[in-house]
């Protein structure tokens, strides 16, 4: 990884933890933060946000998992990007797959999440991958070109420099099934090529873009050894504060 870019370690707590079990996560994760050179993120639920805040003290950006394109409105149940911001919130999680998946999310709305999430100060993490199927149809490279053009329309170059992508093969989250380093990087180089392509070289040289899909202590080291694997994106093992700790201190000491 160049030294333009920033080694980011992101977790994503999905619907799990109370602010009690969030808190003393943190503090958990303390001895493991602490001298760590590159950053760490957590997207937490809603109602976690200003407890994580508190408790991580400045060392842990603190985040959302979703967010409407509005403003304010007649949207129940929906949250808008500056109520996050108001609890403490500096960035939000974009089109995860669980969002497209589950709940129907289409390009065009995540897009104008994406635009929305800028105007409102939050840092947007967006999120690309494509299904088993449509890897076995041999569809990759073209599913996360489409995802990435329409999710990103209208951001201007000067926009683009505060994004950071993800790279989620569908079929890799939460399965235990890890893209292999190779096929990581492959996806990466072609996400950083249209970076260059849509917004520009200074884009394209610092953009971080993460991994992630079943990441691991085990595993994280040498996907983040790639060149254009700039640091992960953790589920199922975020959760844990041993197992989010050594992906933190793979990193601090990554494997030659
Ligand atoms: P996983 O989830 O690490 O449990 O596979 C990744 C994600 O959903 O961001």
């Amino acid at each position: 990884m160049p030294a333009s870019r920033r080694r980011l370690i992101a977790g994503n707590w999905k619907m799990y933890k109370n602010r009690e079990e969030a808190a003393s996560f943190v503090e958990a994760l303390r001895p493991f933060v602490d001298g760590f050179s590159g950053e760490v993120y957590l997207a937490v639920p809603f109602t976690a946000i200003e407890a994580v805040s508190s408790a991580a003290e400045g060392r842990i950006r603190v985040g959302a998992q979703n967010m409407n394109d509005a403003t304010e409105g007649a949207f129940t149940g929906e949250i808008a990007g500056e109520m996050l911001t108001d609890v403490g919130a500096q960035f939000v999680l974009l089109g995860h797959s669980e969002r497209r998946h589950i709940f129907g999310e289409q390009n065009d709305f995540i897009n104008r999440k994406v635009l929305r999430s800028l105007e409102a100060g939050l840092e947007p993490i967006v999120c690309f991958g494509e299904t088993l199927e449509q890897r076995e149809a041999g569809e990759t490279a073209q599913v996360l070109e489409q995802q990435f053009s329409e999710t990103l329309a209208s951001v201007t170059p000067e926009q683009a420099s505060k994004l950071v992508i993800a790279y989620e093969p569908v079929w890799a989250i939460g399965t235990g099934m890890t893209a292999t380093p190779g096929d990581a990087q492959k996806a990466h180089q072609q996400l950083r090529g249209l970076l260059e392509q849509h917004f520009g070289p200074q884009a394209a040289s610092t953009v971080p873009i993460l991994y992630g899909g079943s990441v691991k202590p085990s595993n994280a080291a040498e996907l983040m050894a790639q060149p254009d694997v700039d640091g992960v994106l953790v589920g199922g093992a975020s959760l844990n504060a041993e197992q989010f700790g050594g992906i933190i201190n793979c990193d601090r000491a990554p494997a030659t």
